[in-house]
């Protein structure tokens, strides 16, 4: 699906995607929902000036060509930064040929180096009045991008004796905090208010934007080492719980753009991304519908389905932090769904599934989120699928892809015992899933049974667990 773009797609059943776009065009007129308390602002929202990447590279700041011994931190960020780290060359990606073409098929006046559009989310692009004399777009996704413009922190930071607590005040980006954190990753790894990858986007040639768990744990080639000494400074790292955030706050955004009219739609038309791509994307051979979606609620036929994938792993993952709250997500997308289809208010019952993701942000982040809570995930996604909520192939596809998201990434840490029979067993779990019209519920289901005993058979892991 990530390189969807380059590949043909099927015929497209467009009756659906009409259909939908009335109650979408009746949340525009009831207007737009009212968001949370404002969070911490991200970086490209503050008015602190930019300094630039120059500012951070010097070899006895951030640009020592070795570690330092002595130091709390590594000093070679700018080097592992600019050497390895993609981020340093997310400006120059626009560049590229592929760039070229998206900027073209959009038809942007200027080429996509210069368009707001692209840079919002490939440099740091706080805007010019924010940028400082030698801050430059072309350096990418910047220190700054991340940690926060440094015109307020950049002197204090470097005194001996300078608290975390003491920068953050100054204009220091919380990177450390697990919810800030993920708000900040998902500003350009999946979207927020103000920049977003759209169906029209994707249709000039953008790739679908993935949302893994890898992505989310740890910013590989890591410029920074969890230790005791981090720890002692910061407290744990946890990537898992960012992710496990980010689902929530995945399903908050989607339903702010669902009932936005001003992001929601795209001309006459609903915002396509929103909803489950293959949808339309099937040849009008494929008898793909079925009466029950992935949460158990009714599915009506000839309509574009509302992408639930993050809905489902939003649920998974209440199921062990929180049951009774994973019930009422349930409940919220069918609603939502509901809505979609024509059945009772949609900007309601959005709001109300947004507002309960919001909380759930909360809950997980003070959650003890462990090893074994993965494993719960895990097991949860599974048991979904043995309470028959996977009848139709694409929520089938979807639980297989987040169980295998989540034991890739147990396994990425050495948290799996035994990854041989793991991986047979996600191999038999692919397999009737091969293909899509010949895909049998009950053969499905029969496969979970298998898997779930390979899941409870795995000893506990050796590892501690990282809060
Ligand atoms: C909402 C943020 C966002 C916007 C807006 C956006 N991009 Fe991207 N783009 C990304 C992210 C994130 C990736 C990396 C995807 C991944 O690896 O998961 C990416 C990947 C790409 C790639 C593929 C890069 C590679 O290494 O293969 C190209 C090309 C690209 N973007 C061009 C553009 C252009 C041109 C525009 C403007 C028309 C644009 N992008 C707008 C976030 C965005
Ligand atoms: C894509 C986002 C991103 C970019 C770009 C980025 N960082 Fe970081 N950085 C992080 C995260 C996340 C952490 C870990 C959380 C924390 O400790 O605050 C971190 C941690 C750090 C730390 C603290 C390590 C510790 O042990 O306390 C330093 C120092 C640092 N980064 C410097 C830099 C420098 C210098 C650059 C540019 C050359 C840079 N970072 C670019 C996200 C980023
Ligand atoms: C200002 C926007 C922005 C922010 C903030 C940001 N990223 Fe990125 N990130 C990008 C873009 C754009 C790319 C793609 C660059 C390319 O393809 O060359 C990327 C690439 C990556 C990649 C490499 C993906 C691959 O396919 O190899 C990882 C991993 C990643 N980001 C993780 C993170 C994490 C974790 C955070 C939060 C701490 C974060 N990013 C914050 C824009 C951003
Ligand atoms: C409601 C229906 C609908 C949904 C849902 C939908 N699309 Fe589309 N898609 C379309 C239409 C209509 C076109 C334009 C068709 C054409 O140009 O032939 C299109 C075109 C595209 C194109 C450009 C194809 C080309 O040949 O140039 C891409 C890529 C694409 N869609 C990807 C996606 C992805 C990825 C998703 C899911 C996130 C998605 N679409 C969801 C209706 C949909």
């Amino acid at each position: 699906m990530r390189n969807r773009s380059r590949a043909p797609l099927g015929f497209l059943i467009l009756a659906g995607a009409i259909l939908v776009s009335a109650p979408i065009l009746l949340a525009a007129q009831q207007g737009r929902d009212t968001g949370a308390s404002r969070p911490r602002p991200l970086p490209y929202e503050t008015r602190d000036k930019t300094l630039g990447v120059v500012t951070c590279a010097s070899s006895l700041c951030h640009g020592s060509m070795v570690e330092w011994k002595d130091a709390h931190i590594l000093q070679n960020e700018y080097i592992t930064w600019s050497r390895v780290d993609k981020h340093a060359r997310a400006t120059l990606v626009l560049l590229n040929a592929q760039s070229r073409k998206i900027a073209k098929n959009l038809g942007l006046s200027d080429p996509a180096e210069k368009s707001k559009i692209c840079l919002d989310c490939h440099a740091h692009n706080p805007g010019s009045a924010s940028m400082g004399t030698r801050a430059k777009l072309s350096d990418g996704v910047t220190c700054e991008a991340c940690h926060g413009p440094a015109e307020r922190w950049v002197a204090s930071h470097a005194v001996p004796g300078a608290t975390h607590a003491q920068n953050i005040a100054h204009g220091l980006y919380p990177t450390d905090q697990p919810i800030p954190r993920a708000r900040l990753c998902m500003s350009c790894h999946f979207g927020n208010a103000d920049r977003f990858v759209t169906h029209r986007l994707m249709g000039a040639g953008h790739p679908r934007l993935s949302f893994k768990l890898e992505t989310f744990s740890q910013i590989g080639p890591s410029h920074f080492r969890v230790d005791a000494d981090y720890e002692a400074r910061k407290g744990k790292w946890n990537g898992a719980k960012v992710w496990a955030i980010g689902q929530a706050l995945a399903v908050a955004e989607t339903m702010k753009v669902l009932t936005d009219p001003n992001r929601g739609r795209d001309g006459l038309f609903p915002e396509f991304v929103l909803f489950d791509c293959y949808a339309c994307h099937h040849p009008m051979s494929e008898k793909k519908w079925t009466s029950s979606g992935s949460f158990g609620g009714r599915s009506a036929p000839g309509l574009a389905r509302l992408n639930d994938s993050n809905m489902l792993m939003l649920r998974a993952i209440m199921h062990v932090v929180d049951p009774p709250v994973a019930e009422e997500i349930s409940a919220r997308v069918v609603a939502v769904h509901r809505a979609i289809a024509g059945e009772g208010a949609l900007a309601t019952s959005a709001q109300a599934l947004g507002a309960v993701a919001e909380q759930a942000a909360e809950t997980i982040a003070s959650h003890r989120f462990d090893d074994s809570a993965l494993r719960g995930v895990a097991l949860a996604l599974v048991d979904e699928g043995l309470a028959g909520h996977y009848k139709d192939y694409a929520a089938a596809e979807q639980s297989v892809m987040a169980v295998g998201s989540v034991l890739n990434y147990m396994r990425s840490q050495g948290l799996l015992a035994n990854v041989r029979s793991v991986n047979q067993g996600l191999a038999r779990l692919r397999d009737p899933l091969s293909n899509d019209e010949n895909y049998q519920p009950a053969e499905f289901q029969k496969r979970l049974q298998e898997f779930r005993t390979i899941l409870e058979g795995l000893p506990a892991s050796p590892q501690v667990s990282h809060d």
